[in-house]
């Protein structure tokens, strides 16, 4: 997509972008070269897995592409990142027709099935020998994609194969799906193609743990999660679910003359597609110049599927001509130029021994069954949730059972069933608790919810998991502190809350095994700097109900300082993005209970930063689009932690002295920089000291 001459243009635009953010004329007159620019970004961030650069740019980038727009709409098109979000509900999903059905594969399972497969394309070829294009079969849900005249127009689920629900929307917010290609290059006026949307192992978890976060059941697997994400009515929420797109087939091509003579085999449309910007299976297929090699290769991928980010239930053997496949053609099932050769599903049974019921942050109570420990699919299993007392019963799990555990297509090992056939008479009933394992309070369950709750806010398990998620690396990310640490702590009375932390006796932590000078002064100088976190982390570590990290950042944008939500009632909460009643209701109840506003102001009168910083300094414009470089060694603050805080004030971090260069930051031993500024008299020359008061 993009050749080096391209990446080394577009690298430097970007810095000269960024230098020049804080002239509106510039930015205006060159609208369309910072959109080229967040796109050459998406595609090296989404496709490529190659960022250059940080977040905090990118996200300063996209903001002021955002505000110009809407400060002039008539400078927006279709294809514009921006356009992505979007703003109204999926009321429904229209019904409409594919372009060519989409068929299905037929399966095979051994060596024999494959040897079939290709025994007949080559006797109605004619052919003693095919070569075959050997792709990851996705576990996943399958969309197909139109473009005209280079635009996405549609993308609809696979439906009954003939027809497929518009969900066009909500796969706009799949990063990984570009809004605009160039295929008129290659003579392409309308193309059709087919892919699948995924969701990674890493996404799963992430998804889970906001689940849990928000005191949700969590979800069974990435297949059902990504399919599901499909139809869901916000296409905010599909874009929270970070959904990945791998796509594998061009189904319908309407393209000049040379383009079909070209492009006349899969492997060659592939590599079309992933020059066009899209993940295509051009980097992860494999030519086999004949069965033989077909069958040794998916033998050896099948080994190797758990080092994949992302699940694959097996392998698809597609024939490489395409002159070829349309001389096989199909059946009214699947074509007979492919074939999915599927993996066993990696199955194992063993005995459920007993449930622990785990009382989490938000006094959701867990049912997490523990197992004799059985080794399946590279890991050895003890221990699996098993969701809710629901789940439980249509299951029908019984203690003492011999239960069929299941890894095909999970992350996490599910059970599949309980083996009744082999049940003893002495299995026990799982009773679920009516009280609070941990402290003992009886258990509540909201209508039509399907989690029982402990509401004692003083519940020694919810204190434990709040302090845990208050230092973990997504809130207040205190390095070194970690679960374990929290614990440790909490069992030997050190630590009994969240302000705590900041009071922590060092003195007696020394004499505990394992905590040397070294680990205490890094513990300590995390917990330093946490104090200074951007406002978002702290709310987001405050573990609010419905409070995940995007609400966390509306919520901190909205305020000069933390307390100021004592006094707004729910009417104004909802007028925020994406706060509906319930997350109001929550941030209310929050606010207005007496014990977390006086842990807050205890946290202030220890130092952890309840104003907002950033909003202060980037709305009075101070620091927005000044450019630092830091010199010599800092004595309070890393290198990196100092650029990172000048960017979170609308800073931006530049490499040399140059007239372009704002404020030079000077810290001990700076040598040839500092002499070089001083000849430049733009530039300011601050201390560390005097950075710091900058920054507040
Ligand atoms: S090719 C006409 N390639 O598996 C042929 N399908 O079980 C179109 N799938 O419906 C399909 N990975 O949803 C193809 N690399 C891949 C695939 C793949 C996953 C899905 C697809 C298909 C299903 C059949």
């Amino acid at each position: 997509m993009y050749n080096s001459k391209d990446t080394i243009e577009l690298i430097q635009q970007s810095k000269t972008f960024l230098l020049n953010s804080n002239d509106n004329n510039y930015v205006q007159t060159n609208i369309e070269l910072l959109r080229k620019i967040l796109q050459f970004h998406e595609y090296k961030y989404y496709i490529e897995n190659n960022a250059i650069i940080n977040d905090n740019e990118y996200d300063f980038l996209y903001t002021l592409l955002e505000k110009t727009e809407k400060q002039f709409p008539e400078l927006i098109t279709k294809d514009s990142p921006t356009q992505r979000v979007g703003n109204s509900l999926n009321e429904s999903f229209s019904t409409v027709q594919h372009l060519v059905p989409m068929l299905s594969l037929e399966n095979s399972y051994n060596a024999e099935d494959l040897n079939d497969f290709d025994r007949k394309a080559r006797e109605a070829s004619g052919l003693n020998e095919i070569e075959y294009c050997v792709e990851p079969k996705f576990d996943g849900a399958s969309i197909s994609l139109i473009y005209e005249n280079d635009f996405l127009v549609r993308a609809t689920t696979r439906g009954n194969g003939v027809e497929g629900d518009d969900i066009t929307n909500n796969i706009k917010q799949i990063r990984s799906i570009p809004l605009s290609a160039p295929f008129s290059r290659y003579g392409i006026t309308q193309i059709e193609i087919r892919g699948e949307v995924i969701m990674t192992k890493e996404a799963f978890v992430k998804y889970n743990e906001r689940l849990v976060q928000q005191g949700l059941a969590t979800v069974a697997n990435p297949r059902n999660t990504a399919a599901g994400s499909l139809r869901i009515k916000n296409p905010k929420e599909v874009a929270e679910r970070n959904l990945d797109a791998f796509l594998y087939h061009v189904s319908y091509c309407l393209a000049n003359q040379t383009f079909l003579t070209t492009y006349n085999t899969h492997d060659a449309q592939l590599k079309l597609l992933w020059d066009c910007g899209f993940r295509s299976t051009e980097k992860i297929k494999f030519i086999a110049k004949n069965i033989n090699e077909v069958i040794e290769y998916v033998k050896s991928f099948e080994q190797k599927r758990d080092d994949l980010p992302y699940e694959i239930d097996g392998m698809v053997i597609k024939v490489n001509n395409l002159s070829l496949q349309e001389k096989l053609g199909m059946t009214s099932h699947h074509p007979r130029w492919a074939i999915a050769y599927k993996f066993k599903a990696r199955q194992a049974t063993t005995i459920l021994k007993n449930i622990d019921f785990q009382v989490g942050r938000t006094g959701a109570v867990t049912p997490v069954a523990k197992l004799e420990p059985v080794f399946i699919g590279g890991v050895t299993v003890s221990s699996i949730s098993v969701h809710n007392e629901d789940y439980i019963k249509e299951k029908d799990l019984k203690i003492g059972d011999t239960v069929l555990i299941e890894r095909a297509g999970d992350v996490i090992p599910q059970i599949v069933q309980s083996i009744v056939e082999q049940r003893k008479g002495t299995e026990q009933e799982i009773i679920f608790p009516k009280y609070c394992p941990v402290c003992n309070n009886e258990l509540f369950k909201e209508e039509g919810e399907a989690v029982w709750r402990c509401v004692n806010i003083e519940c020694e398990a919810q204190v434990v998991e709040k302090i845990i998620h208050f230092v973990s690396k997504d809130a207040m990310d205190i390095k070194s502190f970690g679960e374990a640490n929290v614990r440790k702590f909490y069992e030997l009375k050190l630590l009994k809350d969240i302000p705590e932390i900041y009071k922590l006796n060092f003195s007696v932590i020394s004499t505990i095994e394992g905590f040397g000078k070294k680990s205490i002064d890094n513990l300590q100088a995390a917990i330093e700097a946490s104090k200074h976190q951007p406002l978002y982390r702290l709310i987001f570590g405050l573990g609010i109900r419905f409070v995940g990290e995007t609400t966390a950042k509306t919520l901190a944008n909205s305020v000069d300082h933390l307390l100021e939500f004592k006094n707004k009632t729910e009417e104004d909460l909802q007028q925020l993005e994406d706060v509906g009643t319930k997350i109001a209701t929550s941030i209310r109840h929050f606010f207005s209970t007496e014990s977390n506003i006086k842990m807050l102001e205890e946290l202030e009168l220890l130092g952890v930063q309840l104003k907002n910083t950033k909003k202060e300094i980037v709305s009075s414009g101070e620091l927005l689009g000044q450019t630092f470089l830091f010199t010599g060694t800092l004595s309070k603050l890393k290198r990196s932690e100092a650029e990172a805080l000048a960017e979170e004030h609308g800073g931006i971090i530049v490499s040399g002295v140059s007239a372009k260069l704002n404020y030079l930051v000077v810290g001990e031993d700076a040598g040839s920089k500092l002499e070089k500024a001083k000849k430049i008299n733009t530039i300011k020359i601050i201390s560390e000291e005097e950075f710091l008061q900058l920054v507040g």
